[in-house]
């Protein structure tokens, strides 16, 4: 049957395994959700690629909820909206594409402080109005049943695909522009945490349970290069996002740079594979939640091999409130389905409090 009635559907949610796992309150068994748990490695979502392209997708609210909800069959404790972290880039100026087998591919790479310049510090209305609709009719279809977490890129990971053009290997043009001229450095990364504080802010707003940040990349600094150049930004963004949901933090290379990233703020900070979950943990601090943090290219072997690496990630963890199952980065394409809802009943089973 369908709440209708607000007050209670916030009180379902509340009681959540997830959220109660961002607020460190215990739960009957660990939440677990993946990142990319959408995507090509499933076949419904591949069926949908070959009739629309990702952005397409991205842009269709109805089509965007359809993918959202299509790993829900696994059992998953959370969903996590379908967008890109790169959509904020076409309406501030910078567009860019998905280019077969390439990754994304922005037209116009930055390379002047002029660029900089002509970049527009959006509101999510203007140009994203689509994502917030997304987020409507996906609260209306999962009904309650489990919690939504809403996303965007962070400073650094942005601003490197706007100055490589896309992936990058060693950063060498982001770089170039940090060290050596801080003022346009600066500039570009004010205006990328605005926009993102804003989005995230409107996201909250449409509906989002949860926000996820993701600094991807950010790993590739050394921590004194981090505090200087990337946490005050990153602070301007998830400082002011006030306290009405919990807020994940993620990175992966991070293993350095854990207390900066408790610094710069975050309910639940991510872990990668690199970093054992038990030391991570200890570095983060207990007085925040934990998410992570299985290798993904563990879902790859056979089944026992799969139960032993959750069972480590479980153990690490210890039974201590405030842990969310997750991978370490996302699902890989070709990863194969029954080992993803195996590992989902897996961890259900093997952290079950009853
Ligand atoms: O997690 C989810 O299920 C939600 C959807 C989601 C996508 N991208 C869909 C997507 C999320 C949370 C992202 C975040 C994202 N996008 C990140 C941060 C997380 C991470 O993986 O580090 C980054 C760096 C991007 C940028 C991006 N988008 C890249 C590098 C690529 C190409 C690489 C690839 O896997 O092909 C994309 C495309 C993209 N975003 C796809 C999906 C499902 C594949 C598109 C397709 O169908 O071809």
């Amino acid at each position: 049957m369908a709440v209708t009635d607000p007050i209670r559907l916030t009180n379902l949610l509340a009681s959540s395994r997830f959220l109660k796992a961002c607020r460190r309150e215990a739960t009957d068994a660990t939440p677990i959700w993946l990142m990319r748990q959408a995507g090509r490695y499933m076949p419904e979502y591949r069926a949908l690629r070959a009739k629309h392209s990702m952005l397409d997708l991205c842009k269709n609210p109805a089509l965007a909820c359809e993918v959202t909800m299509q790993p829900m069959q696994l059992g998953v404790d959370a969903a996590i909206l379908f967008a890109d972290i790169l959509l904020p880039l076409e309406p501030m100026g910078a567009p860019f594409e998905f280019a077969k087998g390439e990754g994304p591919v922005v037209h116009d790479p930055i390379a002047s402080r002029a660029q900089i310049d002509a970049l527009r510090v959006i509101d999510a209305d203007d140009g994203l109005g689509y994502v917030l609709e997304a987020i409507k009719t996906i609260k209306k279809e999962l009904n309650g049943r489990v919690p939504l977490i809403g996303f965007a890129g962070a400073p650094f990971t942005l601003a490197s695909y706007l100055i490589e053009g896309g992936k990058s290997t060693h950063f060498a043009k982001t770089k170039k522009l940090m060290y050596g001229d801080p003022d346009s450095w600066n500039a570009l990364m004010g205006k990328l945490a605005e926009v993102v504080r804003r989005y995230l802010v409107a996201q909250i707003a449409a509906g989002a349970d949860c926000v996820q940040l993701f600094d991807s990349w950010v790993g590739q600094l050394s921590p004194d290069d981090y505090r200087e150049y990337v946490q005050p930004h990153v602070k301007h963004v998830l400082s002011g996002l006030g306290h009405e949901v919990p807020i994940i933090h993620f990175g992966t290379g991070t293993s350095t740079l854990l207390e900066l990233q408790r610094e710069a703020g975050g309910d639940v900070i991510g872990l990668d594979w690199r970093t054992p979950l038990a030391d991570g943990w200890k570095r983060v601090g207990h007085d925040r939640a934990v998410q992570g943090n299985m290798d993904p290219t563990v879902l790859f072997a056979p089944l026992d091999v799969v139960k032993k690496h959750a069972k480590r990630v479980l153990d690490a963890a210890g039974g201590r409130p405030g842990h969310i199952f997750n991978l370490g980065h996302g699902i890989l394409p070709e990863t194969p389905v029954a080992t993803v809802k195996a590992l989902v009943d897996f961890v259900h089973e093997a952290s079950s409090k009853k």
